[in-house]
């Protein structure tokens, strides 16, 4: 619509003096669609003219009413001002701009600016879980939709292939390496006997402390670079890889870049030695210390809810208490005695978890004062952090490609462990700091994550596979596949079914995909796999249904930008349909800000929508004949819009990383 606002701001500027840069933004798109297009409320603007007040916006009003602007139409309601625009100037406009740009909805708006994307970053030797499967889905979206606007993207996966879990992992495969392997060569997946060690260890490390300390002299020979440490180390990194790859590619995923904590080993004590030039890092509490603070704090809530609750009951004894007031107090009693329990628990671990013996040793750190409390860079052992990684790292991302944004797309349970660290950059003074956000999500409820994804996902993949035989069982005459397009489309539609899962709410929100009761809770199948709600194959449907009247229209007349009739898409749907075409490109906007794919999700669920119910109402290939109207010329013009929408549908699935099918 900037074609119009421009022409109606400069017709205003013309008869107001106001300049027309400062009068096209208070043009907004109406939100009455009765009376016009686009709107204009006056009373900025009649400040702006010089005469300020409700009584001279209405008066401006009227005198814009006379102004004649061309395919537009002028109103005015009291102090706002209506445009209705042509049908067919909106029609031409939107439809020119989908046809001639490539991508449409593309702009340079980014251009010269670069976007870092942490995202993925699964864990080496541990599972792939629903939150690495989120993360992907969602920084892959964000990934295209900043690349959609002009801007330098790279996507980082910052693998977790360091940290103590492989000195616990090198003690395992120490122990029952020989049972392992066979296992691996017998077509087990890699990573899945991994786990499975990984996990045996850990309840092993709880019964016997002899193995922890295994462990971590492990951990320490891998940091000091001990060869055989770093040859089982390397074993694991590469064969947890291929699995990642794996999903990866069914995922139809990439990254720009893959560097993992291990990449920053050789720059952390940079890193150190700025933060205490800095002055920043300072000494921590000792074990002791830190445990007997927990242990006081707990001490003190537990004090606080007797107290209140002893006083609860005082005040519950007063016969004069009005009923209100009596029923606000017992329910209060209720809490607190509820709570009681919990709290003398916390009390009583608090109490065992301090260590008898005081080593005297100290983290190092930042102290960020009340609410984020101490941030350990350096373990008492000397070792670093994830969050001495993070730190690291982000210095690296900030030299190597001078972002403007840095996004980290991890799980909203990780919001404590990036503000400090960012708090942390903020006080080094580092400005660039400012464009680094987390990007948090919800998690997936009611299911076990234990067994990782890949379960999930290959079940999703063999359920939509099952679908599509059945589909196109069904329909032979329809669509027509070979053996192997039936493959494609199959898992098409499964990792469509699971991004558009993931992607259609607000990403901060739970998915929840579980259904039934307590004791039996299944994936809700039909609502992932469905052609007709809000789903990924209903999309992939809409397009596939453009896709097919294309393909039967007749030879010659391929679709194309001249000879279209603008004047002949003028009825209610058809309007409708490309009035949401015209808005691609602000919801890109839009995404972009607020970093949520579900935007692009929300939008393209209207377009598909407003598709359906277009070819509900107007036929394409063979119009019914109107008096006064050539049948061919409308064929064309119908003809045109489908390989439109067919386009936009395509370009917004590709924001989300879903693929657009031709048939299904
Ligand atoms: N590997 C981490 C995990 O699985 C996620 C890493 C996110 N990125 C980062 N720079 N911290 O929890």
């Amino acid at each position: 619509m900037d074609v119009f606002v421009d022409r109606i701001a400069a017709a205003i500027s013309g008869k107001t003096g106001v300049a027309a840069s400062e009068v096209a933004p208070l043009i907004q798109t109406s939100n009455n669609p009765e009376r016009g297009d686009l709107a204009l409320a006056c009373f900025a603007l009649a400040g702006k003219a010089g005469t300020p007040g409700k009584d001279a916006a209405m008066a401006l009003a009227q005198t814009l009413v006379g102004l004649s602007i061309e395919e537009v139409e002028v109103s005015a309601a009291g102090p706002f001002v209506n445009f209705k625009l042509a049908p067919a100037a909106i029609a031409n406009d939107v439809l020119s701009r989908v046809w001639n740009q490539s991508p449409y909805g593309a702009s340079d708006e980014g251009a010269g600016q670069t976007v870092v994307i942490d995202f993925s970053s699964p864990n080496i030797a541990k599972p792939f879980h629903l939150g690495h499967l989120r993360s992907t889905v969602i920084g892959w979206s964000l990934r295209q939709i900043y690349r959609a606007l002009g801007y330098e993207v790279v996507g980082v996966n910052h693998l977790g292939d360091w940290g103590t879990q492989f000195g616990f992992m090198i003690t395992a495969w120490k122990r029952w390496g020989d049972e392992a392997m066979p296992r691996i060569e017998a077509g087990e997946r890699d990573v899945d006997v991994f786990v499975d060690l990984y996990v045996k260890i850990n309840e092993l490390a709880k019964k016997d402390p002899g193995v922890r300390e295994e462990a971590r002299s492990w951990f320490a020979k891998l940091e000091a670079g001990d060869e055989e440490a770093l040859k089982l180390w390397s074993f694991f990194v590469e064969r947890s890889k291929v699995e990642f790859q794996r999903i990866y590619d069914i995922l139809g995923i990439e990254h720009e870049s893959e560097r993992g904590e291990a990449f920053y080993n050789d720059k952390m004590p940079a890193t150190v030695e700025k933060l205490k030039a800095s002055g920043l890092l300072v000494e921590g509490m000792t074990q002791r210390e830190t445990a007997l603070s927990k242990l006081e704090r707990a001490e003190q809530k537990l004090e606080k809810s007797e107290l209140e609750l002893k006083q609860t009951e005082g005040k519950l004894a007063d016969e004069s208490l009005k009923d209100k007031a009596r029923k606000k107090l017992s329910k209060r009693q209720g809490k607190l005695q509820g709570e009681l329990p919990k709290l003398v628990k916390t009390v009583e671990r608090a109490r065992e978890a301090v260590p008898a013996d005081e080593d005297g040793l100290r983290p190092q750190g930042v102290d960020l004062g009340e609410g984020m409390g101490f941030a350990i860079l350096i373990k008492v052992n000397g070792g670093t952090t994830y969050t001495t990684r993070d730190v690291t790292a982000a210095y690296y991302r900030a030299e190597t490609y001078s972002p403007s944004k840095v996004l980290y797309v991890v799980g909203q349970d990780q919001r404590d462990h990036f503000l400090p660290w960012f708090k942390i950059l903020e006080a080094m003074g580092e400005t660039w700091a400012k464009g680094f956000s987390h990007i948090g999500f919800g998690k997936y409820k009611g299911m076990s994550t234990r067994q990782g994804t890949a379960v999930f996902l290959d079940e999703v993949l063999e359920k939509a596979r099952a679908r599509a035989a059945e589909a196109a069982a069904a329909a032979t005459k329809k669509v027509e596949l070979s053996e192997e397009e039936r493959e494609q489309v199959a898992q098409a539609i499964g990792t469509g079914a699971i991004k558009f899962f993931d992607l259609k709410a607000d990403r901060q929100k739970d998915i929840d995909i579980v259904v039934g009761p307590e004791d039996a809770r299944v994936i809700d199948w039909d609502r992932l796999l469905n052609l007709k709600g809000d789903s990924g194959p209903y999309l992939q449907f809409a397009h596939a249904r453009l896709a097919g009247i294309l393909a039967k229209a007749p030879e010659g007349s391929a679709p194309s930008l001249d000879a279209i009739d603008f004047e002949l898409l003028g009825e209610s749907e058809t309007l409708a349909l490309i009035k949401v075409m015209g808005e691609f490109l602000p919801k890109i906007r839009q995404a972009a800000e607020q970093n949520e794919p579900s935007v692009i999700s929300r939008y393209v669920l209207d377009l598909a929508a407003k598709t359906h119910q277009f070819l509900a109402h107007q036929r394409v290939l063979t119009p019914i004949p109107q008096e006064g109207v050539d049948t061919e010329a409308l064929a064309r013009a119908r003809l045109f819009l489908v390989a439109c929408s067919k386009k936009t549908i395509a370009e917004a699935l590709d924001l989300l990383g879903i693929e657009a099918l031709e048939k299904m």
